[in-house]
């Protein structure tokens, strides 16, 4: 998918991406700023920051003393970001509409580069993951630290794949996978604590730290398909009528119930690195 069309499903989520923050972007968020060891005065880059589910831990651990860039491209997702930290008066905090593939340091940061680079839920959606990951590390400085959340194998399964049963009913066929790896695919490749560890390491890390955030959230009816709409998932509702969208709800959790899914799990990977030149 282009970056326009990240921008484009994302802006769409945004009521319920909001709304299931607290339950789901807003634990990893705070885990991953605290697992980085963030301390006043560091500069921080948090991409694919959304509403600023991490960045906004980040800037409250900074303090007025550092500085917080926090990109996305999903221009929505950060006036809800700009709207929070207005009205929690942080100062050092900048909401940028900007692609996390061609970020450049303005000059307010030190030449020699961040001091963290962190992304919640986002690597993994952007094109070429390894390489991408790899320019972002480059942009912090020798001693500094990158830090990333992705989903743990299997977390999301018992919820996803009915959905997407359902939604096959609807919905053509996507057409057999390209060149370009999806960001489902992407995860994949790092969704265990060692397959992450070792990635980690890869980009020229030592000290790497592995962690598992268990999230096991109750799978009430108005959570779960807000979950549908607040993410990614939404995607593929793009093109489809209100009536069609409804029914494809009414299936969808009359399968989960089928199924006895009563929870959902969100369980998820924080990896944090110690960069080294
Ligand atoms: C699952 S959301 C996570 C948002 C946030 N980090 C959080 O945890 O709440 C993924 C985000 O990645 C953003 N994104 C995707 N590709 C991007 C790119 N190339 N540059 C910047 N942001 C991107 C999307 O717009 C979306 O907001």
């Amino acid at each position: 998918m282009a970056t326009s069309d990240y921008a484009d499903v994302f802006n769409a989520t945004t009521t319920a991406f909001t709304k299931v923050t607290p339950r789901v972007w807003g634990p990893a968020g705070t885990a991953l700023a605290f697992q980085l060891q963030l301390r006043p005065g560091e500069a921080v880059l948090d991409v694919c920051c959304g509403t600023g589910a991490s960045a906004i831990p980040a800037a409250t651990a900074v303090g007025p003393e550092g500085l917080v860039h926090a990109i996305d491209v999903a221009d929505d997702l950060l006036e809800e970001g700009r709207l929070i930290v207005s009205d929690w008066a942080l100062q050092n905090i900048d909401f940028v509409t900007a692609d996390a593939t061609t970020w450049e340091p303005p000059s307010s940061v030190p030449a020699a580069g961040y001091d963290v680079v962190s992304s919640s839920y986002g690597v993994f959606f952007l094109p070429h993951m390894d390489s991408a990951a790899a320019r972002l590390t480059r942009l912090v400085r020798d001693g500094g630290r990158i830090g990333f959340t992705v989903w743990r194998e299997h977390s999301l399964e018992g919820f996803a794949g009915p959905y997407f049963e359902v939604l096959s009913k609807y919905v053509p066929a996507p057409p057999p996978p390209g060149p370009m790896e999806s960001p489902r695919e992407a995860n994949g490749r790092i969704d265990t604590a060692d397959k992450f560890a070792s990635w980690l390491g890869d980009l020229g890390t030592e000290s790497v730290v592995v962690n598992e955030l268990s999230n096991l959230l109750p799978a009430t009816d108005d959570f779960t398909w807000d979950l549908v709409l607040g993410s990614g998932l939404r995607a593929p509702l793009a093109r489809l009528d209100e009536a069609t969208i409804a029914r494809i709800r009414q299936e969808f959790l009359e399968l989960l119930a089928e199924r006895g899914v009563h929870t959902l799990d969100m369980g998820t990977l924080v990896g944090t690195a110690v960069v080294r030149r």
